[in-house]
């Protein structure tokens, strides 16, 4: 049932503030103060490191939480993809927590790494929306992420809540660690707890990306820009475009630009910069500089500061609520999903089943 929605997808989006509320309310306690996770809990005090595994969307879920884990928790963050992962017959050291994260549960690659670390990792951890699949039966602490049931082959609601998952667990393990104090966390907590106000307010971008994707549609390149967490982001917007509208488009750390993908630009490629008014966005801002000067048509997708800062010579500007840097690759999620969204149903394209994808890869 699309609920009156013309997509599985445009719903899935539109849904995300209320599915957020319910991923929140189960990991955190009604006073905002403390996070509750099952019994018996990982000591994070004792993680020596952490394997992230997973497979396309999810595991650009893996490359934020890297920045979150090692940021906030100071734990080190190894990254791969599943299909990699496996055959790389990884040493595994002491103190290791293996971590996967499927929206199905049972993709067949996250599955086999997942296998390859049982006996080898001291604890295996899942984020998974499904929670009686095989990922999830087979970790010592699968953790769901409540998004509810996804349909659209594109994932939209289970990375916000894949995301959100892994930010709650990262506060927990800094706050294991003593990194943070008890009004560090409900701090955090408090602006976690905000979220869905947030994404209610973002969603409110949809007509303007609405207006910018039937321009976008014309293109047959997109690059996508950011740094820090918002490089992943840029990954993700990069995945959804492609799987749904078919243009082809590619994403960089937005400090890669000059070895290489500059050579690309010229006014036909417009390029998507995802960059909050964070302690990276003047570097950023420069990287941008460099794209428009060579003729490149940038699209800025920022708050109202970074606007007031940025947007002279941009070709569109998207204007994001402001946000905890903290939580902005949860909320630049909504630009990345509404741009391929809109792009495609610009290019009249097949949204909730596009060629050649199936949702759940079960096999290698
Ligand atoms: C992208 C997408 C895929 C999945 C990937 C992993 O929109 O949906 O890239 O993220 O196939 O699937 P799960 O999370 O089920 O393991």
């Amino acid at each position: 049932d699309k609920a009156g929605f013309k997509h599985f997808m445009a719903k899935e989006i539109a849904e995300q503030p209320v599915v957020l509320q319910g991923a929140l309310s189960h990991y955190i306690n009604a006073e905002a103060t403390a996070v509750t996770m099952p019994d018996p809990e990982i000591d994070f005090a004792q993680v020596e490191r952490m394997t992230m595994v997973a497979c396309g969307t999810a595991f650009y879920a893996c490359l934020v939480a890297k920045y979150w884990f090692e940021q906030i928790a100071g734990i080190p963050v190894e990254v791969d993809v599943a299909s990699e992962f496996r055959y790389r017959e990884p040493p595994v050291t002491k103190g290791t927590v293996a971590l996967f994260i499927s929206q199905s549960g049972e993709t067949a690659d996250t599955l086999a790494a997942l296998r390859y670390m049982q006996g080898k990792a001291d604890k295996i951890m899942s984020v998974v929306n499904v929670p009686e699949s095989s990922i999830a039966r087979e970790s010592d602490m699968p953790l769901p992420i409540l998004a509810g049931t996804e349909i659209g082959v594109a994932s939209t609601k289970a990375f916000t809540c894949q995301l959100t998952t892994l930010a709650i667990l990262a506060l927990r393990a800094a706050q294991m660690r003593g990194r943070i104090n008890d009004a560090e966390l409900a701090e955090k907590l408090a602006a976690l707890r905000s979220l869905p106000g947030l994404l209610n307010l973002a969603l409110g971008i949809e007509d303007k990306t609405k207006s910018i994707s039937r321009k976008l549609a014309e293109a047959r390149d997109i690059l996508f820009l950011g740094r820090g967490a918002m490089y992943p982001l840029a990954l993700e917007g990069a995945l959804k475009l492609k799987e749904i509208s078919y243009i082809h488009a590619e994403a960089y750390a937005s400090g890669e630009l000059k070895h290489g993908p500059i050579a690309l630009v010229d006014k036909h490629v417009p390029i998507i910069v995802m960059a909050p008014r964070d302690s990276l966005f003047d570097k950023t801002v420069s990287n941008m500089q460099e794209v428009m000067a060579r003729g490149g048509k940038v699209l800025l997708i920022t708050d109202q500061k970074g606007a007031t800062e940025a947007s002279t010579g941009v070709w569109e500007t998207i204007i994001m609520p402001e946000v905890d840097p903290f939580l902005a690759p949860i909320l630049y999620a909504v630009p990345a999903q509404l741009l391929a969204y809109h792009t495609a149903v610009a290019k009249g394209t097949d949204v909730d089943q596009p060629r050649n994808l199936a949702k759940s890869v079960t096999v290698e």
